[in-house]
């Protein structure tokens, strides 16, 4: 069997970059990763729907309910018992603390919907990335993925796409082709060099899943 490494993505939303991302493990494309876990910060967020349909174990955890470190402490928790090694960001909409981040050095990543360093940072999420590209008149923009430090949208790059903003683009539209022609496709590319990468560092500790 494959060497693959065990992957929790972390959810809030509708879950197309999950869906993804299941599509590319599916398809081989995601050849050395296998998603073991999907955890909610949203009880109703569609993106549970999509890991119920893939057969892949969902959970909920709501910030407001159980309190920051409560949070933290179930979705650290869950990570651990699924047997995953790395973390998936794919509309989180919850900003980790540094201790939680500091606890997975490298292993957790994130895509971030503009070129980083353009619109990002605390309260650059979701659709407002969008407004904001757009009030500012940028003729490109894109989407980044990133490994999660402590800084918000400030760990190592990985993978960037550029994407063209077209005359009469609303924010849900610019959104929808950021998706469509970066985020869909470079997402599971990173997440497959990340796992291979990890594969060849857990070589060496003995501890690889297969
Ligand atoms: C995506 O555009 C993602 O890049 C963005 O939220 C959307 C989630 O959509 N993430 C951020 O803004 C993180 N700062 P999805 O639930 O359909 O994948």
């Amino acid at each position: 069997m494959k060497e693959k490494i065990g992957i929790a993505v972390l959810v809030s939303g509708g879950g197309t970059n999950l869906q993804a991302l299941i599509n590319a493990e599916k398809s081989g494309a995601l050849e050395h990763g296998h998603i073991v876990a999907v955890i909610s910060s949203q009880r109703d967020a569609y993106a549970l729907e999509r890991a119920r349909i893939a057969g892949i174990p969902g959970y909920a955890f709501v910030r407001k309910e159980l309190g920051a470190d409560e949070f933290e402490r179930r979705i650290a928790e869950t990570v651990d018992s699924s047997g995953a090694s790395l973390i998936i960001l794919a509309g989180f909409m919850s900003i980790l603390s540094e201790n939680f981040v500091k606890k997975y050095p490298d292993r957790i990543i994130n895509i971030h919907p503009a070129l980083i360093p353009s619109f990002c940072g605390k309260g650059y999420y979701g659709l407002r990335v969008h407004e904001e590209a757009l009030k500012r008149g940028v003729k490109i923009t894109g989407a980044t993925v990133h490994f999660v430090n402590e800084i918000p949208d400030g760990g190592r790059i990985i993978m960037q796409k550029a994407v063209r903003v077209r005359d009469g683009d609303t924010p849900e539209k610019l959104q929808k082709r950021v998706m469509r022609q970066a985020e869909w496709i470079i997402y599971p590319k990173a997440a497959e060099k990340v796992c291979r990468e990890l594969i060849e560092k857990e070589k060496n500790n003995g501890k690889v899943q297969s």
